[in-house]
């Protein structure tokens, strides 16, 4: 679930190194914070699957699902887990709840995941989690470094690939555990909530229903949101704290006047404790936008954005502290007291991302002119195209996902067409503008927090969870209930 905002974001700065669509395009998708203070350690968890009763296969996958010219046939492998340990059989009809991976490794979507794991119990079911191509382990042409060298290779990773190889291996093991009955309830988070919900658009014969967890499908260029991701970024540090917004919005002039000094570059990077040294304000305005996007899209204690607004409201406790010793109090609030900031690597699942960005998830994320503590600079459609095409060589298609998937009049398209899914928001989330926030009929169901944040209900439950939350998930439970009750009314009729 890797939609936040690289942090959640911070992806794009490395990549499209034309800086001037930086400052646009932070904002990414995934269920968890990837950066803030998060760390995963693969190996360790890989003990803990087993110990868990994880295992984990792969798949023998066809590259290109679409064509039968001679290279589609080529085969890669292709990785998921299964855990069987609460599944009542097929004999039973027990049902599949399958986690449809999104822009990380199944890795680190293991370790944050709750949803399969606190519910399987409950449903006696088969808890399946698939590795979306072109991430983690997935890599269809052998290493990372060859599978995502440009247009050639990562021509193959794109949705509707992705829900094919899901389609294939669910059958698969439908198959192989004798499930043929078996309901299948697809999940996913953020970008991957979109692909569950498509699933089940595109793929009816295999899931009964789906559970899409902040998924912004409505945030394409053919269905555009009336507020964009800063909008909610800015109402959530204003709503926190108004002194906090204010210091924000003030801050970037300040770091404009400082840098148009003789020196101000290298003041500004010794201030804010940089590794590297800046070449450009917009790196350094663009690691700030992003630790307060990811802070307000994960807004989760002990980071969350009451937080760093505190740090930022009362530190450093010293005197003499100037606007800026402020807002990196804030930083170091998010990010931990390090002996340098700003280093955040390029990882492999951001880079095959930044090509899916490039291609066919568009969303068009800028930061508006209104009600905004950022600097303004909307979203620039032929700067966004210029930059990809000078990355990959090819132009976005802005307008397919909505061809293909249609989320226009999403009310009166879904309402007879879709049925059984959940959409889940929480409004304090940025990508909740992008997010189906109404019921559109007796099946397909919206669910949305006051106080939610990015993909929270379908993360690991904890002690600390509040009691909105709680009810929220036996909201969730009890609406797959009665899908799977229907359909097992359905199942006895019929045989
Ligand atoms: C400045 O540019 C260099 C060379 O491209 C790069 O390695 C460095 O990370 C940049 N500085 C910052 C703060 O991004
Ligand atoms: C951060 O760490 C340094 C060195 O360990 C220490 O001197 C400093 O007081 C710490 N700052 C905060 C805010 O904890
Ligand atoms: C958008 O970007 C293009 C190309 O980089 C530039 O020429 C144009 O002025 C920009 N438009 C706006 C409204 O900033």
């Amino acid at each position: 679930m890797p939609l936040p905002v690289p942090s959640i974001i911070l992806l794009l700065l490395v990549i499209f190194s034309t800086i001037s669509c930086t400052h646009s395009k932070e904002a990414r998708l995934s269920v968890f914070p990837k950066k803030l203070r998060y760390t995963f350690d693969g190996e360790k968890l890989h003990y803990k699957f087993a110990d868990l009763g994880i295992e984990i296969f792969f798949f023998e996958q066809t590259l290109d699902h679409f064509t039968y010219t001679p290279g589609s046939y080529k085969k890669f492998r292709q990785r998921y887990a299964v855990n069987s340990k609460y599944w009542e059989g097929g004999k039973t009809n027990a049902p599949i709840l399958a986690y449809l991976g999104a822009e990380s490794s199944l890795d680190s979507e293991l370790s944050v995941l709750g949803f399969l794991k606190d519910n399987a119990p409950h449903f006696k079911a088969l808890m399946v989690y698939i590795e979306h191509r072109f991430y983690g382990e997935t890599m269809p042409f052998g290493s990372a470094e060859e599978t995502l060298k440009n247009a050639k290779t990562l021509g193959y990773l794109n949705a509707a690939q992705a829900l094919a190889d899901y389609a294939a291996i669910l059958l698969h093991i439908k198959e192989t555990y004798s499930a043929k009955h078996s309901p299948v309830i697809v999940i996913g988070g953020s970008y991957g909530g979109m692909l569950a919900a498509w699933f089940k658009l595109k793929y009816p014969h295999i899931a009964l229903g789906a559970l899409a967890s902040s998924a912004p499908l409505l945030y394409f260029e053919d269905t555009l949101p009336k507020h964009g991701y800063f909008y909610i970024v800015t109402k959530v540090f204003k709503e926190t704290s108004q002194k906090c917004h204010n210091k924000i919005r003030k801050s970037w002039d300040e770091i404009d006047r400082i840098a148009a000094k003789p020196n101000g570059l290298s003041i500004l990077s010794k201030k804010f404790k940089l590794c590297n040294p800046l070449n450009d304000t917009i790196e350094l305005k663009s690691y700030l936008s992003n630790i307060y996007a990811g802070t307000a899209q994960y807004n989760n204690n002990p980071y969350s954005v009451a937080s760093l607004c505190e740090a930022i409201n009362t530190s450093p406790p010293n005197t003499k502290s100037d606007l800026l010793d402020q807002i990196f109090a804030g930083v170091v609030a998010s990010g931990g007291n390090i002996s340098c900031y700003g280093m955040d690597q390029i990882t492999n699942d951001a880079r095959a991302w930044t090509w899916q960005s490039c291609s066919e998830m568009v969303m068009p994320i800028g930061y508006e002119k209104e009600d905004t503590m950022f600097q303004p600079k909307p979203f620039n459609m032929s700067s966004f195209t210029k930059n990809c095409e000078s990355q990959y060589g090819v132009s976005p298609r802005p307008h397919w996902v909505t061809a293909y998937f249609g989320s226009q009049d999403v009310k009166l398209i879904f309402r007879r067409f879709g049925n059984n899914i959940i959409f889940s928001n929480g409004l304090l989330d940025p990508y909740s503008v992008g997010g189906v926030l109404e019921d559109i009929s007796d099946t397909v169901i919206a669910i949305t927090t006051r106080d939610g944040s990015h993909c929270q209900d379908i993360v690991l439950k904890s002690k600390e969870d509040p009691e909105w939350l709680v009810e929220q998930r036996e909201k969730e439970v009890k609406i797959i209930d009665s899908w799977i009750s229907t359909y097992q009314k359905d199942l006895n009729i019929s045989s």
